[in-house]
């Protein structure tokens, strides 16, 4: 059972702590595992009381109705505040100490930034300034019999991607918070460490003995990742036109998922030996010269964006980005990894193809053999599951060559039982687990690769280019894979 902690959450009023964070935590408090006393505290500038900020969530979740919401709903309280203003903070202090002293401990307290970027630093300031990063401060030294406690048991905070604008915003920011916070107080997220399926890669790659073998640039074809979403932007007009799809989830989520199939098998399975595996793969991402972009990356921007609500009329924010992409390892020497990611587009979903080499002709030429042979794919979402391609003889007197798909889901060999990736990180953060968050060396190097790209988007002259809604984006995407005699699958 968990020990009563703090949430506060920056940006309480934002899509990410209504739509992930507030879900995962009514889930975690329904399914007993964060006991029954606990505070969390929304922190924003709209005028709301205590019940008005739970009321507004209940609706906006349509959780009402759930028997046990109000139960949870009784431990959501509300600060109004400006992320500018000192008078916020100080109120948060007499707020906070008034649960230390309720409960008769110290508190851990988790000040979660859930704004976007451009917040950080001034959030930051004043939780410094306010002395609110100390966390219950000397009025709790009676509880420690004078001994100094390691205030890293107390507070912790956790911060939202995009870290930064680029690599020097997001060294300014690491360097600020490493002035205020111990490492070990920090987690970085990256909420797409914390999924199922992505979790499952290492098992997957490192406990079979069959796979290893063949994950090599021996083997291996190229490396497809898909992320097409048929939705659009919805309300985060403010947040996205401000950021666009590369800082959005290129930086951090699609590159995550290339470091999964692209890394080593890490040293031991644990906090650093895994990030240290991640970071290397990353490291390890050839990088792209800003006048080498137009060859190697391709944007887009979907019809009817500038006219969503909260986006510029002049807007250049990309809402698609293909790139193609090398890792100079000895293992995945020359391959190349292709990814792309997209909004208001043909359909749903999300996986990671590895492309095996074509090896059929050798024997079945004159037989025909199919377009692609070995495809592994690792499904992320919808339907979160692994299904491996392989070529057979189709039945009939004739030798003729088809392919069929093995496939494994989680749906159907363990149930419904995936485990949300908010609360699996949430949970973390409490146990002071940071194997599943980013690390700062992890970051400076995706920033390196996007703040080149991004230089070379500002040194190119014209208009992002624009795509048909519904469709599978801009054309130039498919001549990224064609000029390489290859196809998006
Ligand atoms: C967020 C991005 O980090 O991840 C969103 O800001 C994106 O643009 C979302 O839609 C997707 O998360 P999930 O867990 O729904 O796949």
């Amino acid at each position: 059972m968990m020990s009563p902690f703090i949430l506060v959450i920056f940006g309480a009023t934002g899509d990410l702590a209504q739509h992930k964070l507030i879900p995962a935590l009514f889930s975690l408090f329904k399914q007993g595992k964060i006991g029954k006393e606990f505070f969390i505290v929304g922190f924003a500038r709209r005028p709301f009381s205590n019940e008005e900020y739970a009321h507004m969530l209940g609706d906006e979740l349509e959780t009402h109705k759930d028997p046990q919401w109000d139960a949870f709903a009784k431990n959501i309280y509300y600060q109004q505040g400006l992320f500018d203003e000192m008078t916020g903070y100080e109120e948060l202090i007499t707020k906070l100490d008034g649960f230390d002293k309720k409960i008769g401990a110290c508190l851990m307290r988790l000040f979660y930034l859930a704004t976007p970027p451009d917040n950080y630093l001034t959030i930051l300031h004043h939780l410094k300034e306010s002395k609110l990063s100390e966390g219950c401060g000397p009025a709790f030294d009676r509880a420690t019999e004078g001994k100094p406690y390691d205030i890293g048991n107390f507070v912790r905070i956790a911060i939202e991607k995009p870290f930064g604008r680029d690599l020097e915003t997001a060294k300014e920011l690491d360097m600020r918070l490493s002035e205020i916070f111990e490492e070990h107080q920090i987690y970085r997220v990256d909420h797409y460490l914390g999924k199922e399926t992505m979790q499952n890669m290492i098992a997957f790659r490192f406990a079979n003995s069959i796979f290893e073998p063949v994950w090599n640039r021996e083997q291996i074809d190229h490396v497809q990742i898909t992320w097409v979403q048929d939705e659009g932007i919805g309300k985060r007009g403010k947040f996205f036109d401000g950021v666009g799809m590369l800082r959005d989830v290129g930086q951090n989520h699609l590159l995550q998922l290339l470091a999964t199939v692209a890394m080593e098998q890490p040293a031991s399975f644990s906090k650093e030996g895994v990030r240290d595996a991640r970071a290397n793969a990353i490291k390890a991402i050839r990088p792209i010269k800003p006048e080498e972009v137009g060859e190697y990356v391709v944007r887009g921007q979907y019809e009817g964006y500038r006219g969503e609500k909260d986006v510029a009329k002049d807007s250049d924010t990309e809402t698609y980005v293909a790139m193609k992409l090398f890792v100079d390892t000895d293992r995945f020497f020359d391959i190349p990894f292709y990814l792309r990611v997209g909004k208001r587009l043909k359909e749903e979903r999300m996986d990671i193809r590895i492309v095996f080499k074509q090896t059929c002709h050798l024997l079945f030429k004159e037989y025909g053999c199919p377009e692609v042979g070995n495809v592994l794919t690792i499904s992320i979402q919808p339907n979160e599951g692994i299904g491996m391609r392989v070529i057979v003889k189709t039945p009939g007197q004739k030798v003729s060559l088809g392919t069929v798909d093995m496939k494994f889901t989680y749906k159907e060999s363990f149930g419904e039982g995936i485990v949300d990736a908010y609360e699996k990180l949430l949970l973390d953060i409490f146990g002071g687990d940071q194997m599943l968050f980013n690390r700062s060396d992890e970051l400076e190097s995706s920033w390196k690769l996007i703040s080149d790209i991004l230089s070379g988007w500002q040194q190119e002259k014209g208009a992002v280019p624009s795509y048909e809604q519904g469709t599978w984006g801009p054309k130039e995407a498919n001549t990224l894979l064609e000029k390489d005699n290859k196809k998006w699958l």
